[in-house]
């Protein structure tokens, strides 16, 4: 397959964790994907020389989407010949778990704008190229935590993230006459550097009270993605897909 060949997908956040996992699985499946960082230029070049080491095709790109012009300008460098074919948004800040009364309004407000501004402008951008063209995929990182009980501090997260499950079933509503299918991954608790602070015993009883028996790791919510983005779920738009292991189902 040449390089002109391949369809591209961009991966926000694509240089570590979920993001990282979800490069590698797209150009596995035979994606030239396009993997975005915002600081650290060397995670996301390990994961391009992996995923050419394997045979397939990728390129880092610097932007920061919590900046609406960067945001813009990262779809255009991700779609250079004008194809676009799948959008994964999946980039997220570290943040610290804050309960309501300690949480001042504009941290609430910044976690709001960031989550939401990105996912709008990297949106409007990419259905622009997905509708020329009559196809493409989009696809939400969400979090269970959005729709699942309340958890401790988890206030501006989860509010953001269910904005998020709501903006993508409106994005699916307009989309789907321009051909392209928009779905959200919500994963619970996935073993990555941004949940690291989670202390060994805290994880080891996720895993006990989850039916399939352990916590995510970030391949499985990638494959989740690619899932989405594949020829399977052609017919699948404007969807939530938990993706907890059935933690959620034993909670109710
Ligand atoms: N881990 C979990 O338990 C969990 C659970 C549910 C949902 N999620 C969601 O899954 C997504 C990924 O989480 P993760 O755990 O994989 O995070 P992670 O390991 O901390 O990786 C975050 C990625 O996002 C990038 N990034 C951060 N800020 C950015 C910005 N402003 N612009 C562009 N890229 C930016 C980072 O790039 P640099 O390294 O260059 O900064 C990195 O590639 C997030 O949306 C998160 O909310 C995670």
């Amino acid at each position: 397959m040449t390089a002109t060949t391949r369809p591209t997908a961009l991966v926000t956040g694509g240089s570590r964790g979920i993001g990282a996992a979800t490069s590698r699985e797209l150009a596995a499946r035979g994606y030239r994907v396009a993997v975005n960082y915002f600081s650290n230029r060397d995670a996301a070049e390990q994961v391009v020389a992996a995923i050419e080491e394997g045979g397939g095709e990728a390129f880092a790109v610097q932007a920061d989407v919590f900046d609406p012009g960067q945001a813009a300008e990262l779809i255009r460098r991700s779609a250079p010949d004008g194809r676009l074919d799948v959008l994964v948004c999946n980039a997220g800040a570290g943040f610290t778990p804050t309960p309501v009364l300690d949480l001042p309004w504009d941290d609430f407000k910044a976690k709001l704008t960031n989550e939401l501004g990105s996912a709008y402008t990297l949106t409007q951008q990419a259905l622009a190229i997905m509708g020329a063209r009559g196809q493409g995929r989009i696809v939400y990182v969400s979090s269970a935590v959005a729709d699942g009980p309340p958890a401790p501090g988890m206030a501006a997260h989860g509010t953001a993230k269910a904005a998020l499950n709501t903006f993508a079933r409106f994005v699916a509503f307009e989309a789907g006459p321009l051909g392209v299918n928009v779905n959200v991954v919500a994963p619970g608790f996935v073993r990555t550097e941004a949940s690291a602070h989670m202390p060994q015993e805290l994880q080891r009883r996720l895993a006990e009270r989850t039916p399939l028996g352990r916590v995510a790791e970030a391949e499985d919510v990638a494959r989740a993605i690619a899932m989405l983005v594949g020829e399977q779920a052609g017919f699948v738009t404007g969807e939530v897909l938990t993706v907890d292991g059935g933690h959620g189902v034993a909670r109710m």
